[in-house]
C-alpha cells in the first residue's frame, strides 16, 4: 500500500506524511518543492505541481491512496483537470482518496465523488497554525493586531486535520463522510495570544482593528487585494460551524483533540 500525500511540505501534509511513515506505511510525499522539508527515512519524494497533470500522472505509479489538496493558494484556486486527475489515479490503482476541503463544494469534490473510489472529505475551519502570520509582529512589538479577533473560532490542530485524514485513509472505515472538523475550544483571538504568549514566557498585547486598518495591515505585509478581500471576508463572516468545538477527532481516531496551548508550546521558535 502506497498513500501519495499531495501538500506534503504544507502544514497538514507534513504532519501526514509523519504519521503515515511512523506507522509503517509507505508513503510520497508530493509537492512542488518536496525537498524543501526534511521527511522521516523511507519517504519517497516527487516533484508535482497540481496544475499540470503530467506531473500528476508521473507520480501514480503503485499507488492505492491519495490525500489531495482541492484548492492553492492565498485564494483557494481551485486545482484544474480534477475529472482526468481522479480517472488517472483509478487507472493507477488507487483505491481510497482524502481530501483537504476548503469549505465549499466544488469541481473536486464533484469529481471525487462520481470517481468510483473510497473518499473522505476532510473539511477543517481554521487551523492553529495560521496563528503563524503573527509572528513578526510579536517578535518586533510583542503585539498582535487583527480585524474580527472578537470572533471565536475553534481552530484545529494541523496534525489532528493529519490524523483524521490518516485515519480514514488506512482503515478504509470513514468512506462516504464529510468530516466539518474543528478543534476542541473557541478561542478569540486576544486568548490565543494570550497561550503563545505564556507559551513563550511573555506578555503580549491585542489590538482591536477596523475592518479597512485589518485590510491595511496585510498590504503593508504584502498580501495582494484579492487574498486579502478573501481573509476578511471569512474573517467578518465565517461559516457558523467552524466556530463550533467538535469531538470529531477523538471520534475518529480514538485520542483528544491537540488544544491551542499545546499547539502553542510546540512552536514556540515561531514566535521568539
Ligand atoms: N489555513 C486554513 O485555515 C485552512 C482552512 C481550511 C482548509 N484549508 C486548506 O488547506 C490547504 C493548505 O493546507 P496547509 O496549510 O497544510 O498548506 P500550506 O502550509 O498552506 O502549504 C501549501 C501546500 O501546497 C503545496 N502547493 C502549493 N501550490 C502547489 C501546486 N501548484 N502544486 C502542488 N503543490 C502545491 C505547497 O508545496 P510547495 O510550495 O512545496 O509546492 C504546500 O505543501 C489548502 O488547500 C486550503 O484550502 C486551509
Amino acid at each position: 500500500m502506497t498513500i501519495l500525500v499531495t501538500g506534503a511540505t504544507g502544514n497538514v501534509g507534513r504532519h501526514l506524511v509523519e504519521q503515515l511513515a511512523a506507522e509503517g506505511h509507505s508513503v510520497r510525499a508530493l509537492a512542488r518543492n518536496p525537498d524543501a522539508v526534511r521527511f522521516p527515512a523511507g519517504v519517497e519524494t516527487v516533484a508535482v505541481d497540481l496544475t499540470d497533470l503530467a506531473s500528476v500522472e508521473r507520480a501514480l505509479a503503485g499507488a492505492t491512496g491519495l490525500h489531495l489538496l482541492t484548492a492553492l493558494g492565498s485564494t483557494n484556486q481551485t486545482i484544474p483537470d480534477s475529472v482526468a486527475l481522479l480517472e488517472a489515479a483509478a487507472g493507477a490503482g488507487v483505491r481510497r482518496v482524502t481530501t483537504l476541503w476548503n469549505g465549499y463544494k466544488g469541481p473536486v469534490e464533484e469529481a471525487v465523488e462520481a470517481s468510483g473510489l473510497e473518499w473522505t472529505h476532510v473539511q477543517p475551519g481554521e487551523f492553529m497554525s495560521n496563528a503563524a502570520v503573527w509572528a513578526e509582529e510579536i517578535k518586533a512589538e510583542g503585539v498582535v493586531r487583527e480585524a474580527f479577533g472578537h470572533i471565536a473560532h475553534a481552530p484545529a490542530h494541523p496534525a489532528d486535520i493529519a490524523a483524521v485524514a490518516a485515519t480514514a485513509l488506512t482503515t478504509g472505515e470513514h468512506a462516504g463522510q464529510e468530516y466539518r472538523l474543528t478543534g476542541p475550544e473557541a478561542l478569540p483571538v486576544p486568548a490565543q495570544v494570550e497561550a503563545i504568549g505564556a507559551a513563550i514566557g511573555r506578555e503580549l498585547r491585542f489590538e482591536a482593528l477596523t475592518e479597512e486598518q485589518g485590510k491595511q495591515r496585510m498590504r503593508d505585509i504584502g498580501m495582494e487585494d484579492e487574498a486579502i478581500d478573501y481573509v476578511i471576508g471569512w474573517r467578518a463572516d465565517p461559516p457558523k460551524w467552524t466556530l463550533e468545538p467538535s469531538d470529531l477527532v477523538e471520534q475518529v481516531t480514538g485520542r483528544p483533540a491537540r488544544t491551542f496551548a499545546q499547539w502553542a508550546e510546540e512552536n514556540t521558535a515561531v514566535f521568539k
